[in-house]
């Protein structure tokens, strides 16, 4: 086991609020983090959010703002899901923080003065022409193309033509190779590996670390009219966080004594597998010990991304399922590693039947009948039978199992095996029947039987801590544990006999209410809906609302109204009049020619006198409000559904 253990997301974009894309990694982060704690290791657990580059510059001009207050606004939506979330980071970088301008510098300093194995330099000037997406942030091939747009983003790539610095990325292609072979640099699982191999062996082009035009960035140290390329400003954040350039106390004790893992979504992975070591060798610093590389999941069968606009809110799914409950979900629905998708649909269904059902009734009944049988209070046990010493076996041999789930990073594994020591529990509870024993007046057995259930239940807390904290933790006050033995280990978890007998347990109480379900089919909310969750609709009650592409074709100021413009729309089948309360984020002018989407059968209104046949669709956040904006291609009158 290594003594010290450091573990890392990507730094995700601020252009947006966060989606549960990236709360699906931040959880799984958090979940190691929290069972390397357990394992007694030092653990530093690192997360944050990525501020420049065109991408939060070009959605900050949309939204009349400063790159600065779109990242200082939207940072704090980052760290507020987080905490809704229990996410338990110990450091939160941000690319705009000083220290880590200051370390990028210092490492781009080092590259530009290296060379390479043949004498030539690392960094070189050299002239770039070709096509850039935004979304994805980064350069992209005709050939990656489908009609013209990234497939990702569906958004057409920008041509640019400047000069750039390059990274001479082709002198250190044969030793990244080298180190991801024989796992010095472990890519995971296997096939993440081999697509790896693979790249490195079509053999990658040189790429460009600098861009002109984009002025929200960190300049470079060599030539400041030059700012650094988004993802070289940011895969130094693994080392910024942990010292480099700064604390070279820190950055020995994490970086280079530590044992290093990257978590990451497939979509990055050549830029955490191949550039990110090679800048390494480059600037003579160790590569990390791991990159662990997670699929891709839909939403009930549907692709999710931001640009498309059908992303869910985590805070939403924290205000439904709780903390514990999102965190369980999202980890429970394929294995971690492999694509898969999320089944929002069912997530009540499972809710109830996991949480609210095998584990919460659980806990319940056994607290309930220590109240009932032994006046609240857990007693010695007598002689153990072999039903008991079955239950105990596997109890604590499960500690281990777990372990070595985590150390492979296979969470939903791991997850599973201690739900598996959950059902055996309500089985012996079952097959045991405490109430019986109570009947029967047959005291020694029932001391025996509330024993094994209440320390099962003990060990149960402590393997299912890292995933459910909160209610875990509760589980143990209402086991009667204080201080620091509410603090669980996996070596306690191995261990039989730590309740003392004599503990009085608190009173039961439903730790995973029960949860109704209410539609059908239910839709989930958005990165931008409100957060209201009992505006709910069902899946009927939305299909009767009929969304069209309009046209803008004319646009005017309502008299005496400040906050109100007059438009005239074409929704394909006929020309419209609707007044729409956006003036103070829209001129008449620039709304001419916006493909806007409209609710069309809604009964006419009269505001301010005026008759208005239909309402448009925008996005609010306190002041800023954005149209929803339909593709040009799109002709006016489609439905949007
Ligand atoms: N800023 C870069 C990362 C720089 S790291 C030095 C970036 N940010 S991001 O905000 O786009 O986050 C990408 C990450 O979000 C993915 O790698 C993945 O961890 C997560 N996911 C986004 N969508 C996802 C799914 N649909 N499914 C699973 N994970 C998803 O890229």
């Amino acid at each position: 086991m290594a003594a010290r253990f450091m573990v890392t997301t990507p730094i995700y974009y601020v252009n947006d609020k966060p989606h549960i894309g990236q709360a699906y990694t931040t959880i799984a982060a958090d979940v190691l983090a929290r069972f390397h704690r357990a394992g007694g290791e030092e653990t530093f657990f690192l997360t944050g959010t990525d501020e420049h580059g065109s991408k939060v510059e070009e959605t900050a001009k949309k939204q009349g703002k400063t790159p600065r207050e779109l990242c200082d606004m939207n940072v704090e939506h980052f760290k507020k899901a987080w905490k809704n979330l229990n996410i338990s980071y110990d450091y939160f970088v941000r690319t705009t923080d000083a220290r880590h301008q200051k370390a990028v510098e210092k490492l781009l300093s080092v590259m530009h003065k290296a060379t390479g194995g043949n004498g030539e330099k690392v960094i070189y000037p050299g002239e770039y022409s070709g096509l850039y997406c935004v979304g994805c942030e980064k350069f992209i091939t005709e050939k990656e193309l489908v009609d013209g747009l990234c497939p990702d983003h569906l958004q057409e790539p920008k041509r640019v033509s400047e000069k750039n610095y390059f990274f001479r990325l082709s002198s250190y292609l044969r030793q990244v190779g080298e180190l991801i072979r024989d796992d010095r640099l472990k890519v995971s699982p296997e096939e993440r590996k081999k697509e790896t191999l693979g790249l490195l062996k079509q053999g990658l082009d040189d790429f460009s670390i600098s861009r002109e035009k984009v002025s929200w960035g960190i300049p470079l140290p060599f030539d400041p009219k030059q700012n650094a390329y988004v993802w070289v400003d940011a895969l130094p954040n693994y080392i910024s966080a942990a010292g480099y350039g700064d604390d070279s106390e820190q950055f020995e004790k994490w970086w280079n004594q530590g044992e290093v893992v990257h978590l990451i979504g497939k979509d990055i992975l050549k830029f955490h597998a191949i550039f990110w070591p090679a800048m390494l060798l480059a600037a003579s610093v160790n590569p990390p010990n791991r990159i662990f590389v997670h699929g891709f999941f839909t939403i009930n069968g549907q692709k999710m991304s931001k640009t498309l606009g059908n992303v869910v809110d985590p805070g939403y799914l924290v205000q439904k399922y709780g903390s514990d409950g999102t965190r369980y979900l999202l980890l429970t629905q394929f294995p971690f590693g492999q694509d898969g998708d999320i089944q929002a649909d069912r997530f009540v269904e499972k809710y109830n039947s996991d949480l609210a059902n095998d584990l919460g009734n659980l806990v319940s009944r056994i607290l309930k009948m220590v109240c009932n049988y032994s006046q609240g209070e857990i007693r010695k046990p007598s002689a153990y039978q072999e039903s008991d010493e079955s239950l105990r076996n596997e109890a604590t041999g499960c500690a281990e199992i777990v372990w070595r789930n985590v150390q492979e990073i296979d969470l939903k594994q791991a997850i599973d095996q201690v739900m598996k020591l959950v059902r055996s529990t309500n089985r012996y509870v079952e097959n045991q029947a405490p109430w019986a024993l109570a009947k029967e007046n047959n005291k020694e057995r029932l001391d025996t039987v509330l024993y094994t259930s209440c320390e099962t239940l003990r060990i149960i807390s402590a393997l299912f801590y890292p995933v459910l904290p909160q209610r875990c933790g509760r589980i143990r006050e209402l086991l009667g544990l204080s201080g620091e033995a509410l603090n669980p280990t996996l070596e306690k978890a191995e261990e039989w006999g730590v309740l003392e007998p004599g503990t009085k347990v608190g009173t039961p109480e439903s730790l995973f209410p029960r949860l109704e379900k209410k539609a059908k089919r239910e839709k989930p909310k958005t990165v931008a809906a409100e957060d209201d969750v009992t505006a709910e609709v069902s899946f009927e009650e939305f299909s009767k609302i009929d969304l069209r592409v309009a046209e803008v074709k004319e646009a005017e100021k309502v008299k005496g109204a400040d906050k109100l413009l007059k438009l005239k729309i074409d929704i394909g089948s006929e020309e419209r009049q609707i007044v729409a309360g956006i003036a103070e984020q829209y001129s008449p002018e620039e709304m001419i020619g916006k493909r806007i989407v409209v609710v069309t059968n809604l009964r006419p209104a009269r505001i301010r006198g005026i008759e208005s046949k239909g309402m448009l669709l925008a996005a609010k956040d306190g002041k800023t409000l954005s149209l929803v904006i339909a593709d040009k291609d799109v002709k006016s009158g489609s439905e949007v559904s």
